[in-house]
């Protein structure tokens, strides 16, 4: 009788260890084996790096171009509505192009959304009249970088820019100004131009001297 409860004691005792070993082996340990997948047909699936020659294509490229003449679905197909360019490439187009004026609503729409986005995107560098007095220049200043101050778009030269310019600084940037092109849409683009016009027209009554 004893023997057999000291075998089956024993027995107990080593199931305990066994479980123990087991469960203590699962806590927080790493093991740079890969992970046992009983089913691995959907783990690995053939696939290309990016770069990566591939010998199926005749040019040898994995990553696909574009089939010739595709457009993206939010491209601009209007070369000088995209660009502020004239088709040609020669200039830059005097207005703010037709069907964007249209499709704005007319002008007076166009305008009104105009200067809500300059009032977001444009006033807190350039100020809210276009003097250059924005919060983002004030501070620049007394940090001591005048050179990120931007002129005030009442200079007689800006005046006279032409919108597909004053489209393109939006879009690219200029010198120490960021570009725009990816943050606002094209036709908000283009509505900030009318209402940077609409600006200028509002003090051009002023003497050239009180524009610097
Ligand atoms: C982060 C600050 C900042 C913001 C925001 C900003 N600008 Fe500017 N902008 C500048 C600076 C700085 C310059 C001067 C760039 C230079 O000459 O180095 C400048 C220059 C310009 C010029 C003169 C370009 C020329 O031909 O000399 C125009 C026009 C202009 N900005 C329009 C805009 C409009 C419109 C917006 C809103 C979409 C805008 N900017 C937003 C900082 C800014």
């Amino acid at each position: 009788m004893t023997t057999r409860a000291t075998r089956l004691s024993t027995l107990a005792a080593l199931a305990g260890l066994t479980l123990l070993a087991t469960l203590s082996a699962c806590r927080g340990q790493t093991s740079s084996d890969p992970p046992i997948v009983p089913i691995r047909n959907m783990y690995d699936q053939p696939r290309y790096n990016p770069q990566q020659r591939s010998p199926f294509f005749a040019d040898h490229r994995t990553m696909r171009p574009p089939v010739d003449g595709a457009v993206a679905r939010e491209m601009e197909p209007d070369i000088e509505v995209a660009t502020g360019r004239t088709a040609d490439d020669a200039d830059w187009i005097p207005r703010v192009p037709r069907p964007v004026v249209r499709r704005g609503g007319g002008l007076q729409g166009l305008l009104t959304r105009g200067q809500g986005r300059f009032n977001i995107y444009c006033s807190p560098c350039h100020g809210f009249s276009g003097d250059g007095e924005g919060v983002v220049a004030q501070r620049a200043v007394a940090l001591g970088n005048d050179a990120l101050k931007p002129p005030s778009l009442h200079q007689t030269r800006l005046q006279h820019i032409p919108d597909g310019q004053l489209y393109a600084t939006i879009t690219h940037g200029i010198r120490n100004m960021p570009a725009y092109g990816h943050n606002i849409p094209l036709d908000d683009r283009w509505a900030i131009v009318a209402y940077v016009r609409a600006l200028q027209m509002s003090q051009a009554h002023r003497a050239p001297e009180a524009n610097p």
